[in-house]
């Protein structure tokens, strides 16, 4: 490899694709990796491809050293090279702009004999994904994980500009969040058992009385058994959580985020979205008010679709389709039955037999994007529940302090990244959210 060798000429600026625009007419050096290569008799077109953007090369044999045509003439898809050219202004070109290759040299050249596996050929999904290190170079793998990171930077823009502090979790957790069925537990020191988190809410509460708004975003974990195109074991939630605040507050907020959210990934990745071949008019139609629904209403209306569901049962993936079957935008599901929730809810003061829990359902077809609601303050009434719902009184002492130390009504909610990626991008599937998916019957690469 000579790349040291040419890393020490500094006579040329070196300058990533996505900056082609502000240099024109003038000589650059791009480092990439070959997409794509074009010949056409004394002229060859390698598309290069640096992570920013692509840029279609000219190399004219008349123009350039023997040896240096040659070896672009020969070069194999993903080898990495330097080329060194002129920008020119090209409306045709992909990224609107194309190179006249003044020099190159191949850093690593991928031998003919053990080619990249990736072609332009319709691969299988697994195929894909047990090369999931690779095929993130491909253009839609690419582009969802940049709206991914647009998404990213929006929550977090988000909360830090409306009074939240961020306050971190931790993933080793002592007891369950979300039910004892999906624990991950592992083998501590000293035949400790802990748990890979589900959720940071129970610290998530401690912190909203310490700091009164707070969020943490982080990895958790669900042993979930579920084989959907919407589960992942490990994935990405970020989570809100508010010291006096109710459940309609709870629903502000949360609706407010997720508008802010698609604004910014229209505004922000449009070219990821063509990539991807997003019906944008869509996402265009996401704006305030969303629909809002009890859950008994929301009962009626699935029944009228002809759903089986009764009074007491938990929404299956059709029924949430169903129920978002004729709306543009998400629908605020409130006020579930008590029964079929985590044990931490507060419940109706009229009706105790519905908790003041929420969900924010995501139109065509993306299923429940955030879950939430507003906490227990009651010490009697929590201590209850972790009775009802066999948990270990000792590991939640912590949590019941938050009870008799200044308790206050409180709430927040979960929005799982993947979820709202997968809606974002038009994805049939989160494994195409997240650069390595960790599913039932997937942990590798
Ligand atoms: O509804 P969930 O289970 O809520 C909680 O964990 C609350 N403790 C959050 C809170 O109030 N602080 O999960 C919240 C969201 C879901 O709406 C969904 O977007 C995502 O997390 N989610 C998953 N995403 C991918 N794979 C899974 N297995 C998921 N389980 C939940
Ligand atoms: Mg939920």
């Amino acid at each position: 490899m000579r790349f040291t060798a040419w890393q020490h000429e500094k006579d040329v600026t070196t300058i990533s694709i996505s900056e082609a625009s502000q240099h024109e007419n003038q000589p650059v050096e791009l480092h990439g990796w070959l997409y794509n290569l074009r010949k056409s008799g004394k002229i060859v077109f390698p598309i290069l491809r640096d992570g920013t953007g692509l840029m279609q090369c000219v190399a004219v044999k008349a123009n350039l050293p023997e040896q240096v045509f040659e070896s672009l003439k020969g070069a194999t898809q993903e080898s990495s090279l330097i080329v060194r050219g002129t920008v020119r202004k090209e409306p045709r070109a992909p990224g609107g702009y194309e190179l006249d290759v003044t020099d190159a040299q191949i850093v690593q050249r991928v031998p003919e004999e053990h080619p990249y596996p990736i072609t332009p050929k319709d691969h299988g999904v697994d195929f894909l994904m047990d090369h999931r290190h690779l095929w993130l170079r491909s253009r839609r793998q690419h582009a969802a994980i940049r709206v991914r990171h647009e998404i990213i930077r929006g929550i977090r823009d988000y909360f830090d500009s409306h009074g939240f502090t961020l306050v971190d979790t931790p993933i080793f957790t002592p007891a369950a969040c979300e039910g004892t069925t999906t624990l991950f537990e592992v083998d501590y020191f000293d035949d400790e058992k802990v748990y890979l988190t589900q959720s940071g809410q129970l610290y998530n509460e401690a912190n909203a009385m310490a700091f009164g708004k707070v969020y943490c975003f982080g990895p958790t974990f669900r042993a979930e058994k579920s084989k959907t195109r919407r589960h992942l074991t490990e994935f990405w939630m970020v989570e809100p959580e508010m010291a006096w605040a109710d459940l309609e507050e709870v629903k502000r907020v949360a609706e407010e985020l997720v508008v802010s959210l698609v604004q910014r990934v229209l505004e922000n990745r449009k070219e990821e979205l063509k990539t991807l071949e997003r019906d944008t008019s869509k996402l265009e139609k996401v704006a305030s008010p969303f629909p809002r629904m009890s859950y008994d209403e929301a009962v009626k209306i699935l029944q009228s679709k002809g759903s089986e569901i009764q009074w007491g049962g938990d929404f299956g993936n059709t029924d949430e389709t169903l129920l978002t079957q004729d709306f543009d935008r998400p629908v605020i599901v409130d006020r579930f039955p008590t029964e079929i929730k985590a044990f931490y809810f507060q419940t109706d003061p009229q009706r105790p037999e519905v908790a003041l829990g929420v969900d924010f359902i995501a139109p065509e077809g993306y299923g429940e994007i955030i879950g939430g609601g507003q906490r227990i303050h009651d010490l009697a009434l929590l201590e209850t529940r972790l009775q009802e719902h066999n948990l270990p009184r000792e590991a939640f002492e912590w949590y019941l302090d938050l009870r008799r130390f200044g308790s206050v009504p409180h709430g927040g909610f979960g929005m799982g990244v993947e979820r709202f990626v997968a809606w974002m991008c038009g994805l049939e599937h989160v494994r195409e959210t997240i650069p390595y998916p960790r599913m039932l019957y997937r942990t590798r690469p």
